[in-house]
């Protein structure tokens, strides 16, 4: 069968690989290189869709999960950090609104003296770089609640933090480690299986190109490719740990007739992140996944998703569970997946945890306010904005989480109404638009975020606010002439 990654019919092409196992194919150094070499813009050019894990009201359910995760460890030590590990963190924002919700909830609790670091990392170090330079992390750096680093949990055993300097390994984690992962799991490598009449075949990956011109180490040759796979027959004890093959064999025992995905690149990378944990942990991710038996089998070869030159695939979390379990970590997951994110949350530790509190704001966060019908509701609601009362705007603004995504769409019917509103209407909106402000993370977008502000707060006459957004446009995106004339027209409206 023709797995095509960029749709393209093939005309005349050339072999780049050839019966390759799928884990250990050049696809997986070819994605690592388009993430290096894109940086932001495998974001802010729209090529990676990021939207559904890096939102407001996700990070929001991710940061009551972390409470009830604290609320479980009654003991932690106040004299070491509780570290916060992103993995696999793109543009960055989820954790500028993570930790903007953290302190929030946790304000005013126990929890609150607790020392937090939150820990960015990402392979590619021009993620880590643009993290690095972004105006709103310099407070959160300076403060010591954030760090980053380069960091690939397949292979790294240390975590080398680019801010102070620092480099964590096991022994400096003396509480257990919250670890965070997003679209992450599906862009790790793994391997193929079939099925088919009591035998077990691993799929072997050949790769051509219609572009034989372009060198087969640039991700640009990713769109011209074709993937086919071809079976061999193996023995379940293909892999050289028993506990993969034991899982393997269980595969071949119940998935007749059906293609797997051996998920290799998440089970090493566990396997590395319990060696850093000391065994302890929480591991909370948001994928394309399924992690019941019987939805893993399928007699259709497993689609290949591209974005941009980057590439993705359903993740087992079957395999992921049955490899937790035996270690007495427990598995927490959104039963229901409308738009394809899998929440899952996997505790770990030994002895094992009851884990009461976690499962209750599991339920409450993840479960009963799910971000995955938040998004269906989103995309449900967003064509009817100008048909929409003011106050329905807001009520739905208000329950994002004051996105700035959604404020984005909404903004030209809010500032249509924006004048004729009452003074309680008004001055709603005007919390809305500092709200939103406040939580707006930039990264290089073609839109003005900010300018649709200063307008908003033009319209209610709140002019020095609006010329702080328009001054602080002016830093991120540098003069236009559209901000120029506004700053010319209401600058003398304020007193400096
Ligand atoms: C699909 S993006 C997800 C980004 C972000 N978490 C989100 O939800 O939008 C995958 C990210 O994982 C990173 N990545 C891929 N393989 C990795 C690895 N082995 N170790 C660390 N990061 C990796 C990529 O550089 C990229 O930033």
């Amino acid at each position: 069968m023709i797995n095509g990654l960029g749709g393209k019919k093939v005309v005349a092409s050339t072999v780049i690989e050839k019966d390759q196992r799928l884990s250990a194919s050049i696809l997986w150094r070819l994605q690592a290189a388009f993430y290096q070499q894109s940086g932001i813009t495998a974001w802010n050019q729209g090529a990676v869709p990021y939207y559904i894990t890096n939102n407001p009201y996700i990070a929001a359910a991710y940061a009551r999960v972390i409470q009830g995760f604290l609320r479980d460890h009654p003991n932690l030590d106040p004299q070491h950090p509780v570290y916060i590990l992103e993995l696999g963190a793109g543009p960055g924002q989820f954790a500028y609104y993570f930790l903007h919700h953290l302190r929030t909830i946790l304000e005013g609790t126990r929890l609150a003296g607790l020392r937090f670091v939150y820990l960015l990392t990402d392979l590619a170090e021009s993620n880590v770089n643009f993290w690095k330079q972004h105006p709103l992390y310099q407070a959160h750096l300076q403060a010591g609640r954030l760090d980053m680093a380069r960091f690939d949990p397949l292979t790294d055993d240390q975590i080398h933090l680019v801010y102070s300097g620092q480099v964590l390994s096991a022994v400096d984690l003396v509480n257990p480690l919250i670890v965070l992962a997003n679209y992450f799991l599906d862009s790790l490598p793994a391997d193929l299986f079939s099925v088919h009449q009591g035998m077990l075949c691993e799929e072997q990956v050949t790769l051509t190109s219609t572009a034989p011109a372009l060198d087969p180490n640039d991700p640009a040759i990713m769109s011209s490719l074709e993937v086919d796979f071809r079976p061999r027959l193996i023995s379940p004890q293909y892999y050289h740990r028993p506990e993969y093959n034991r899982l393997l064999q269980s595969y071949l025992n119940s998935l007749e007739g059906s293609y797997v995905l051996f998920p290799t690149g998440a089970l090493d990378s566990l396997e590395r992140l319990l060696a850093l944990s000391e065994g302890r942990m929480i591991f909370l991710t948001a994928d394309k996944g399924e992690h019941r038996l019987e939805a893993l089998r399928s007699p259709l070869q497993p689609e290949i998703s591209v974005h941009g030159r980057g590439i993705s695939m359903i993740v087992n979390f079957h395999a992921l569970d049955t490899f937790l379990a035996a270690r007495g970590g427990q598995a927490f997951h959104s039963k229901h997946r409308d738009e394809g994110l899998d929440i899952t949350a996997y505790l770990v530790e030994d002895p094992p945890l009851d884990g009461a509190e976690t499962r209750g704001t599991f339920h409450a966060a993840i479960e009963a306010a799910s971000p995955d019908d938040f998004f269906v509701l989103k995309k449900a609601f967003e064509p009817h904005y100008a048909s929409s009362t003011l106050d329905q705007l807001l009520a739905f603004l208000r329950l994002s989480g004051y996105d700035p995504q959604i404020f984005k769409s909404m903004a030209p019917y809010l500032l249509d109404q924006a004048p004729g509103a009452d003074p309680r209407q008004q001055e709603r909106l005007f919390e809305a638009a500092g709200e939103v402000c406040k939580l707006y993370y930039p990264i290089g977008e073609p839109f003005d975020l900010l300018l649709a502000l200063a307008r908003i707060y033009i319209a209610l006459s709140a002019y020095p606010e609006a010329l702080d957004c328009l001054r602080l446009s002016q830093v991120y995106r540098g003069p236009t002439r559209e901000t120029d004339a506004l700053i010319a027209q209401i600058q003398p409206l304020v007193w400096d």
